[in-house]
């Protein structure tokens, strides 16, 4: 006899819920579950018998990598190694971003590199004209000639160029433009943007074309579509940046070809986006000598050293509720860090208004730039300067206590390198570590990192 059973389906992206509701993957789209009567047969006849078919599990010490893997630098050394040491053939990278951050940018550039090095380069654009995109083009200098322009929508046009000219890398921009016109939903909508990704990474696949989809990003932050279009793809890259700030940061989330932990750093000028090799120098630039309530962490991002500078002010407070503005550091971290100096070193926050911003439009998110924080505080409410040729690490807890950080000697060389000559770190990331071109103070507690470098 047939069984009976009930599902409920995702009328969009075809998600299986087991209650009625709103789906999970497409959420903002409405509530598309509806129910789905699924009739499961009893299996007939002699029991399944299973069948091998064209596939054979194999030793993976015996498989072999033919073609595929193949990497071409982009002639980016900052992009190509948030890639993992450059493009790979054949791979599907989704650049997602803000409008107006620079991606079209960025990948019109890597196109004209690419496309000296190994073209044919073919762009696709179904949000700027050709007339727009060569403007954009002209402003970075003369075009290269494998450079391949077309503003196209309907995916099935694109898959016809891309046969005709055969190019070796492919840009989209954006996947919420394109759309196949065999389906009835509007471009940009879940099913669209899940079906051209598959046909694209199909694409890419199937002949070795390295392509990039631009990615458009929802006001809550993440790229627009289902998230089975980050699931589908090899590598997604962030490309962020403040809005009123020159530069700019691309960071990789997931990449099936390398670390996710890098980053890229760039500068937007007048003729497009110029690599910026040596960010810690870009980030200190105008830091102010000898000024109360500025400290510089060393950081990391991914393998990367990177100098900041943290600048707190801390005032008196008006009567009622302190208050606390952070820019470029996490809100409750700081509260959590004012409320340590507080309670531990004594210092009367509650009658302060505390403002912390990191220089430059940086941030220091990590828990190693918590000792960095609080002395910047501690100086500002203190009125006296931590001397400016020193940098601070280190993780704080709710004791009071210095906690050790990972890195210690990347970080320690990145600031000697700029110039440096001192550094305050946790006492316990000292074992063992020697050799450092710096003068090394080891602190365990804030209490006395605050009496070492600020007075008793
Ligand atoms: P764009 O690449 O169009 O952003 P996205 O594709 O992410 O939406 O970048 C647009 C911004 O970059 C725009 O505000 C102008 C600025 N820009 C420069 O400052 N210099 C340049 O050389 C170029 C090409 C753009
Ligand atoms: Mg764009």
């Amino acid at each position: 006899m047939a069984r009976e059973r009930s599902t409920y389906r995702c009328q969009e992206c075809g998600l299986a819920a087991p209650k009625p509701g709103t789906c999970p993957d497409c959420a903002r789209v409405g509530t598309y579950v509806q129910l789905v009567e699924e009739r499961i047969a009893p299996a007939r006849g002699p029991a399944a018998r299973p069948s091998v078919g064209a596939t054979r599990p194999q030793p993976i010490a015996e498989i072999r990598i033919d073609g595929g893997g193949h990497r071409t630098s982009t002639g980016m050394a900052e992009l190509d190694r948030v890639l993992g040491g450059g493009v790979v053939t054949g791979s599907l990278v989704l650049i997602g971003g803000d409008p107006g951050i620079g991606k079209s940018t960025l990948l019109l550039q890597v196109s004209r590199l690419l496309a000296e090095r190994a073209g044919p380069v073919l762009y696709v654009s179904g949000e700027e004209s050709a007339a727009q995109v060569k403007m954009r083009a002209d402003r970075l200098g003369p075009a290269p000639a494998g450079l391949y322009f077309v503003a196209e929508t309907d995916l099935q046009t694109v898959e016809g160029h891309v046969a005709a000219l055969a190019p070796r890398f492919l840009i989209v921009d954006s996947i919420q433009t394109v759309y196949l016109p065999g389906l009835e939903s509007a471009p940009g909508s879940v099913s669209q943007v899940r079906e051209c990704g598959a046909r694209l990474m199909v694409l890419a696949k199937g002949r070795g074309v390295a392509t990039f989809l631009v990615g458009h990003v929802t006001k809550e932050g993440a790229i627009a579509g289902p998230r089975v279009l980050e699931h589908l793809v090899d590598t997604v890259l962030y490309f962020e940046g403040e809005q009123h700030h020159a530069y700019r940061v691309l960071r990789a989330v997931k990449n099936r070809f390398g670390s996710t932990n890098e980053i890229g750093v760039f500068e937007m000028g007048a003729r497009g986006l110029t690599e910026v090799p040596n960010p810690s120098g870009f980030f200190l630039a105008e830091r102010p000598k000898d000024a109360a309530g500025s400290v510089v962490v060393a950081s990391l991002e991914g393998t990367r050293p990177l100098l900041v500078e943290i600048q707190a002010l801390v005032t008196p407070a008006g009567f009622g509720t302190p208050r606390r503005t952070v820019l470029g550091a996490d809100y409750n971290r700081v509260c959590l860090l004012l409320a340590v100096l507080e309670k531990r070193v004594g210092f009367p926050l509650q009658s302060q208004d505390a403002f912390v911003n990191v220089a430059g439009g940086a941030r220091a998110s990590e828990p190693a730039a918590d000792l960095g924080l609080v002395l910047a505080a501690a100086s500002s409410y203190l009125d006296r300067p931590v001397r400016g040729d020193l940098v601070v690490l280190g993780e704080v807890g709710l004791a009071g206590e210095v906690r050790a950080v990972t890195g210690l000697e990347a970080r320690l060389k990145e600031a000697a390198a700029l110039g440096f000559t001192a550094a305050v770190v946790p006492q316990s990331s000292l074992a063992g570590v020697t050799g450092l071109a710096l003068d090394v103070q080891g602190v365990g507690s804030v209490d006395e990192a605050v009496k070492i470098l600020l007075g008793p």
